[in-house]
């Protein structure tokens, strides 16, 4: 019989191609999204979409209760935009860290792997570069302040119930299907740009820098990094009774000027941009050191900006004409 797994935010950008790639691995998978901001149009038939608010404890143990034995959970629901948890700290924390404790509540019965979507930009600030999981973590937003609650919360539950969880710190994702107002929105609002054959609009001179993922690698490592704790192969990060926790990102810095260079090379022409004046609060920049996903895991991470920008422009193409 083939293994269940339940994806919470499903329906979301990064949820939506684990929930294809656990299918095509065989496995019998299960949807929880509110719908908050994902579209029931990214869930295949073949994964049961079930519209429950994660930050709802009762509805989300009924849930689990009728769908019966669950083996993994991977929680990708999350309120992950950085400006809405500043404006409104409190529903941030509703969804972002009761929401977790409420899948760890679910996930409890089945002593089930929790596969945690956490953040690496937004946890380190400002950390030396690439960062590695050792940083200092102190979290310049209350969204990333919820998200380390989370990974505490895991480590916690770990701790009190002999079961093994783990934790993946994603750099700026980007791929078809993500939405501007995320962590690497930029790349979807570029790429809508250059499509249109328009100017680039680019705040401060260009030379932030950020670490693009290409969604694929980033749901190859969540994969990875679930199996190791299900299978405890991961024991030597389970030390003192922290939980592995992994950074996925490239490494790579990418300026914004580079990554508008790399959509011109896409779609064949140069358009230029239009610079306007620096956003207060943005991290200069950023990178994140996945040699020990690298290393434990297996995995590579290694898909060019110039790759993946023509798989995002291919898909943002699609949605354009639709
Ligand atoms: N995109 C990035 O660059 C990035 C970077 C670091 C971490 N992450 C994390 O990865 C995960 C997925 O992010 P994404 O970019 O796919 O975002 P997304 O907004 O596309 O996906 C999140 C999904 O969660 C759902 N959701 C929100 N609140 C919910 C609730 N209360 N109950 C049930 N479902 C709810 C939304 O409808 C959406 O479908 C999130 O946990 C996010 O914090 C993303």
């Amino acid at each position: 019989m083939s293994q269940r797994a339940v994806v919470t935010g499903g329906a979301g950008f990064i949820g939506s191609h684990l929930v294809d790639r656990l299918l095509s691995l065989g496995w019998d998978v299960h949807v929880v999204d509110d719908l908050s901001n994902g579209h029931r149009h990214n869930v295949p038939e073949a994964a049961p979409l079930h519209e429950v608010d994660v930050a709802d404890a009762n509805a989300l143990l009924v849930l689990a209760e009728s769908i019966g034995p669950i083996d993994r959970w991977y929680h990708f629901a999350a309120q992950a935009d950085v400006r809405v948890s500043v404006e409104d700290p409190a529903f941030d924390a509703r969804v972002n860290v009761i929401g977790t404790i409420n899948v760890l509540q679910a996930a409890h019965r089945d002593a089930a792997t929790v596969l945690l979507a956490s953040t690496g930009g937004a946890i380190y600030g400002d950390a030396p570069l690439p960062t590695t999981e050792a940083a200092p973590t102190r979290p310049p937003s209350p969204y990333g302040t919820a998200k380390l609650a989370a990974e505490h919360y895991l480590a916690q539950h770990a701790r009190l119930h002999g079961v093994r969880h783990a934790a993946v710190r994603f750099a700026n994702v980007y791929g078809p299907r993500q939405d501007p107002h995320g962590e690497g929105g930029v790349v979807a609002i570029f790429g809508g740009k250059a499509l249109a054959g328009a100017q680039a609009r680019v705040f401060g001179d260009g030379r932030q820098t950020r670490d693009f993922v290409y969604v694929g690698d980033v749901v190859e490592a969540s994969i990875a990094a679930s199996d190791a704790a299900a299978a405890g192969t991961d024991a030597e990060l389970r030390a003192d009774g922290d939980i592995p926790i992994y950074n996925v990102g490239t490494g790579v810095q990418t300026s914004v000027v580079d990554l508008w260079s790399a959509m011109e090379r896409a779609v064949g022409r140069d358009l230029g941009i239009e610079f306007a004046d620096a956003r207060a609060g943005e991290i200069e920049h950023s990178a994140l050191d996945a040699s020990l996903a690298r290393r434990v895991l297996g995995v590579a991470i290694d898909t060019s900006v110039d790759t993946g920008v023509v798989a995002t422009l291919d898909w943002l193409g699609t949605q354009v004409e639709a």
